[in-house]
């Protein structure tokens, strides 16, 4: 059984790296007047309480939207999605990627999440229960789904890495995937560890065929010796206007504290 567990993590600096981009893709999608898919493989329990035990034991949190939710103007996407956690959970709640797509969704658009964790799953149920959720092996989903109808869309690709052999398969998935739906947006979020064991899976998406957009961000460790010390966003088939919403992301990381 996976240990996993997201609560922990939750709206940590790397959860704004990555929702903030998904928010941005999201809405620059929502903008063409055609529906459109959102899948996810690793879609987590939608809805987080920021003053849990598991957030509060790490303090990831309190070092990453706790203090830069400021960053982002009140009607930006990310925003918007913040504001509605906060009114389904408190002025503590925390919205994992299911809830930010179904705040900048349509009520044409489809949207599927997978999620492997019996205690995830319910919870995700429970979060947003006219979703179409499948307690099943994401890739596996994903690719029995794609292409999937409506064609256009994007699947977030957010696996824990808990299991190392992740750093290969996710881009032997990502290869297979993009030949069964070339005009998908395949957004795959990584760690950047202190151990760099991630740089061979960020070099073997690098050499994948078709447009991508990399954007990468550096923060303090949370901790002293905490291997988390930056976030990876990899998005093939990038909406337009995203690369300079990542660049202006990028220079907030920037200037927001020591880097490695
Ligand atoms: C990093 S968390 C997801 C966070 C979420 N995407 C977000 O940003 O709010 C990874 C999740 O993947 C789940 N998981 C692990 N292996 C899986 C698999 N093979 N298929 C589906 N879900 C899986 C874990 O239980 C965990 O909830």
């Amino acid at each position: 059984m996976l240990s996993y567990q997201h609560a922990y993590h939750a709206g940590n600096a790397a959860d704004v790296h990555k929702h903030a981009l998904l928010a941005v893709a999201l809405e620059y999608l929502a903008r063409k007047d055609k529906p459109l898919t959102y899948l996810e493989t690793h879609a987590g329990r939608a809805l987080y309480d920021l003053a849990a035990p598991e957030a509060r034991k790490t303090g990831e949190a309190a070092a990453g939207i706790a203090v830069m939710a400021p960053w982002f103007a009140p009607d930006h996407p990310y925003s918007r999605a913040l504001e509605v956690a906060r009114r389904k959970g408190g002025p503590q709640a925390y919205p994992g990627s299911p809830l930010i797509a179904s705040t900048l969704l349509r009520p044409a658009d489809r949207i599927v999440l997978a999620e492997r964790h019996p205690q995830e799953v319910t919870a995700l149920r429970r979060a947003m229960p006219a979703a179409d959720v499948r307690a099943a092996d994401g890739p596996s989903l994903v690719l029995s789904i794609a292409p999937p109808q409506p064609r256009r869309g994007l699947v977030l690709i957010d696996p824990s890495y808990e299991i190392k052999t992740e750093f290969r398969t996710i881009p032997e998935f990502v290869a297979k995937l993009r030949r069964k739906w070339p005009v998908g947006v395949l957004a795959v979020w990584y760690p950047v560890l202190a151990s760099g064991a991630e740089r061979p899976m960020v070099e073997r998406l690098a050499g994948l065929d078709g447009d991508a957009l990399s954007s990468e961000v550096r923060f303090a460790p949370v901790r002293p010796g905490h291997g988390l010390i930056g976030s990876g966003m990899w998005i093939a088939n990038p909406p337009y206007g995203l690369e300079t919403a990542a660049a202006e992301l990028a220079e907030r990381f920037a200037g927001s504290g020591p880097r490695a």
